[in-house]
């Protein structure tokens, strides 16, 4: 063993090492525990258990109990002054500290309650929050196998999982923060892969370019395209049907469009699920314009991507199998927790790091004493990296496949039970008959019911 060094001088040696070794004397020096925690053991264990307690109780009992408020609410002013947020020159007790925390969990958004309906996702899966806590504790980075050994293979393997529910038997992938940006990836591969000197070279190589949408699909295309520097006006927004469903044949006619004003058409994202409508876009159909024009398809199944665990209701995204990239958020309806967005590609040409790899010589040295693919970091935009896997990976150990299915089919029930009380009750109009579990519906309110013939109808129902 090495002797014990204290952490200042064990920075300062590792800064004079070369970096191949680098990662191997952190991996060896024996090191004492930084100074805060090397103070007074007993009082972090025992700040460290009470804080697990005020968790256990408040956040978590009654967070999820019915007799409990989703949220204190309290208007921002008020609120100011009841958290005390100034940070000052001296620290505090641990106390206050706990006092604090319990500050924090009264006046936050119980999002794991029974009443909260206000997102995309909701409910606490006790797995998944326990792999949520590990992952904190643990603290780590998922860029190398040297830093997160098992996270590394553990994201691999729920990745070639999610995949092989997607139909794909290999390809590649990466956990992204939030289905944005998995979507903002799906973008900038496409347009790599037709223009990989842009990487090089930026904008100025590239035509102009187009890329197509439904009206119905989720505002990170937009904000995609103006942050990779294609600008919101080379989104072409196709029709939807009356369900919220893209058409596809004017889909075909925005490509041709498009192409008639010089412009060169490059990807396609369809939506599985879409934010408010939950509609499924027909994907085989998109697929067969897709292959026609040689475009990149991307599917956002952000929200509706967990549908695929159902036997019974995955049709809805049949032809999913001829994407070139899935965008798939188990944060939401699997109850995952946030954060938790996987990219999915068919590719098995290393596009994602030739796409966004920078070769950091202090961070992924080649000559590492394990296979230096297992270095995923480079796949990526950023440098550090949560982990997002260990908490679907948990859950997913816990529930099987079997209880995942349950959970989707479960989901549908539920929205059909609500559909069927909204119809016997009075001043309930249901937007229209859901094929998946948004369930769109109008409160009409006594003063309003019988006047739908008034002109200001619509005006009024919607204040
Ligand atoms: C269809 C769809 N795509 C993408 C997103 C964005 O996901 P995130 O909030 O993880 O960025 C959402 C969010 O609601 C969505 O509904």
């Amino acid at each position: 063993m090495s002797t014990p060094l204290k952490s200042s001088f064990l920075l300062s040696y590792l800064c004079t090492l070369p970096p191949a070794l680098l990662s191997r004397e952190i991996l060896m020096a024996d090191s004492e525990a930084l100074p805060s925690l090397a103070g007074d053991p007993v009082a972090v264990e025992a700040l460290l258990r009470a804080v697990f307690g005020v968790v256990v109780d408040e956040a978590i009992q009654k967070g999820t109990s019915v007799s409990q408020k989703v949220c204190e609410w309290k208007e921002p002013e008020e609120l100011k002054q009841l958290l005390d947020l100034e940070l000052r020159s001296q620290g505090e007790s641990q106390e206050q500290i706990l006092e604090r925390c319990r500050a924090v969990i009264r006046y936050s958004v119980k999002t794991g309650h029974p009443r909260f309906f206000n997102q995309l996702f909701s409910g606490l899966d006790p797995h998944a929050l326990a792999g949520r806590i590990i992952t904190e504790s643990l603290n780590t980075s998922q860029y190398t196998y040297e830093i997160a050994p098992v996270f590394v293979l553990m994201e691999e393997e729920v990745l070639r999982k999610l995949r092989a529910l997607v139909g794909w038997s290999s390809g590649d992938g990466i956990f992204c923060p939030g289905g944005s940006i998995s979507n903002m990836y799906a973008v900038n591969l496409a347009r790599y892969q037709r223009y990989p000197d842009c990487k090089q070279r930026g904008l100025r190589t590239l035509p102009p370019l187009a890329l197509f949408t439904s009206k119905e699909c989720h505002y990170s295309i937009q904000k995609g395209a103006a942050f990779l520097g294609l600008g919101t006006d080379s989104v072409r927004v196709v029709k939807a049907d009356e369900r919220g469903k893209m058409v596809p044949e004017d889909l075909e006619r925005q490509i041709g469009m498009a192409e008639a004003e010089g412009a060169v058409p490059f990807l396609v994202s369809a939506t599985s699920g879409t934010t408010v409508l939950g509609a499924f876009d027909p994907l085989e159909a998109i697929a067969d314009v897709c292959q026609r024009h040689g475009l990149w398809l991307h599917v956002d199944a952000a929200w509706g991507g967990s549908v695929l665990l159902s036997q019974t209701h995955r049709h809805l995204l049949d032809g999913i199998q001829r994407a070139d990239s899935v965008a798939w958020n188990p944060h939401k309806l699997l109850a995952a927790g946030l954060q938790c967005s996987a990219l999915l590609l068919q590719d098995t040409s290393n596009l994602l790091k030739r796409c966004h790899g920078s070769q950091a010589s202090y961070l992924f040295q080649q000559d590492k004493f394990y296979d230096v693919a297992l270095d995923t970091g480079d796949k990526v935009v950023q440098c550090g990296r949560r982990v997002d896997c260990l908490k679907l990976w948990l859950m997913w150990k816990a529930q099987g496949d079997q209880g995942l299915e349950r959970r989707i089919d479960q989901a549908f029930v539920l929205a059909r039970y609500l559909v069927e009380e909204m119809k016997k009750r009075e001043g309930f109009e249901l937007v229209m008959e859901p094929e998946f579990v948004n369930v769109c519906f109008w409160f009409v309110p006594l003063t309003l019911r019988g006047k739908q013939e008034s002109p200001d109808y619509h005006e009024r129902l919607s204040k």
